[in-house]
């Protein structure tokens, strides 16, 4: 079902500076390039090469690939090892560079307050708000989170699919910082919070 229209996609298209990161859900208006770091040399070095955003903050979470992650645990079980019960602004820092890096604000906004693709910051959560799904939604994408059971339970303002980025983010620790983000980016009512 495409609810973004043809003549809509095509608009995004010609504005778009660089083509070959560009999808039809991107915002138009993001122009931004990712944030990347520099190398000994001056030229900027790819994702992947980038140190992590905050080397004072020691990884709880293994470098295997967020896809393989959660290929391989069972349903319900991933938890972000990043306690929540006090968020550290330093780590919800660290998360929105890595988000930023990734690209995830083409489609959700800077802030993940949404554009083209639904919000992050509110309370409605297309397939639950738990760490669970997050993860497994991100990585694995919204297809083939359905495929494994997962239902669609809210509504929002998109509804396409979300494609995967299990690949895209490089390892699960960088996946779970970014979840941090999404948590500590969370603008609803505190009654809301269910993780
Ligand atoms: C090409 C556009 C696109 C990109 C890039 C993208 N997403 Fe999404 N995302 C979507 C769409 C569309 C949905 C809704 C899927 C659905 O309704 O089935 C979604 C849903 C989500 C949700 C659930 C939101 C809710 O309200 O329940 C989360 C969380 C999310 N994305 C995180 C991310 C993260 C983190 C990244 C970067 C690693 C990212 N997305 C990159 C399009 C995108």
């Amino acid at each position: 079902m495409a609810l973004i229209s043809v003549a809509n996609a095509d608009s995004i298209k010609k504005t778009a500076g660089d083509e070959a990161r560009r999808h039809p859900l991107m915002l138009a208006e993001n122009t931004a390039e990712p944030e990347q770091a520099v190398g000994a040399d001056g030229f900027r070095l790819p994702p992947q090469r980038q140190k992590s955003t905050a080397p004072d903050i020691p990884p709880l979470a293994s470098d295997k690939s967020p896809h393989d992650v959660a290929m391989a645990a069972e349903k319900g079980t991933l938890k972000n090892p990043y306690s929540y019960s006090t968020m550290d602004p330093a780590l919800v820092e660290a998360g929105r560079k890595k988000y930023m890096s990734v690209s995830c604000n083409g489609c959700h906004g800077g802030n993940g307050g949404g554009g083209m693709c639904p919000p992050l910051s509110n309370a409605t959560w297309v397939y639950g708000a738990d760490d669970d799904t997050l993860f497994r939604l991100v990585s694995l994408g919204s297809d083939e989170l359905q495929k494994q059971g997962y239902t669609r339970k809210g509504r929002e303002n998109v509804v396409g699919p979300m494609p995967p980025h299990g690949k895209i983010v490089k390892t699960e620790d960088d996946l779970w910082r970014i979840i941090y983000f999404i948590r500590g980016n969370f603008r609803g009512d505190a009654k809301d919070i269910k993780w």
